[in-house]
């Protein structure tokens, strides 16, 4: 999809906050620094148009991202920081749950692992919990710039072993720095749309 539009709609808390369009939406979900803000600017073709951490685990709202009047992408807090209270940590697990088991909108979720490392006990909790669900996901494997290309393939395979990957998912190699990536993830969005 070509962008040229693109509004923050709403950080959104509760769900009587969520837009009203009825546009399809595709979140974005994975542990905090992992690269969630940087995939999005990536698609929109904006340098820091959705925030970029500086202060890890800060994003504690839905971020309603309004493309083209066409869809939303969903940057959704990031999990497993340390420093999240546990109180913190449950707020913010119901505020994921609602959305994920009772968002019609919903029509995918981009799960973000680091390309480089084995995927984290969160990661791995959070693609069985979207598989239980039956919500299709992406699974994106950010920062592969860090690694040599022709280890890419070792990669892969470690981090599916690790999250028991299904073969309804789909898996892609990604790289906010060189854009790697990046066609085959709108491919997917843009076929999420019409479903
Ligand atoms: P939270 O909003 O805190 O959950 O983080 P986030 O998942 O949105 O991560 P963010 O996009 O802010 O990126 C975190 C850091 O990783 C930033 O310093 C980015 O510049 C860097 N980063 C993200 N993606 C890539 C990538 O593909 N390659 C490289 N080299 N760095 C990246
Ligand atoms: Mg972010």
């Amino acid at each position: 999809m070509e962008v040229h539009n693109v509004e923050l709609q709403i950080s959104a808390v509760r769900p009587d906050q969520y837009p009203e369009q009825g546009y399809p939406e595709i979140a974005l979900v994975g542990r905090s620094n992992v690269g969630k803000s940087s995939l999005t600017n990536t698609l929109i073709n904006r340098k820091s148009y959705a925030r970029t951490s500086s202060q890890p685990g800060k994003t504690q709202t839905l971020n309603f991202y309004r493309v083209e009047d066409q869809l939303f992408f969903v940057d959704v807090p990031g999990y497993g920081y340390a420093k999240v209270s546990q109180k913190e940590r449950e707020k913010w697990g119901k505020m994921i749950e609602k959305y994920i088991t009772s968002r019609k909108e919903l029509k995918g979720v981009i799960s973000l692992v680091d390309a480089r490392h084995e995927p984290t006990d969160d990661d791995i909790t959070m693609y069985q919990y979207l598989r239980y669900y039956d919500i299709p996901i992406l699974v994106v494997a950010t920062k592969s710039d860090k690694i040599a290309r022709g280890k890419w393939n070792q990669h892969e395979s470690k981090i599916k072993k690790a999250l028991d990957f299904d073969g309804s998912s789909a898996f892609q190699m990604f790289s906010a720095q060189t854009k790697m990536g990046k066609e085959e993830v709108w491919k997917w969005i843009e076929d999420r749309m019409g479903e």
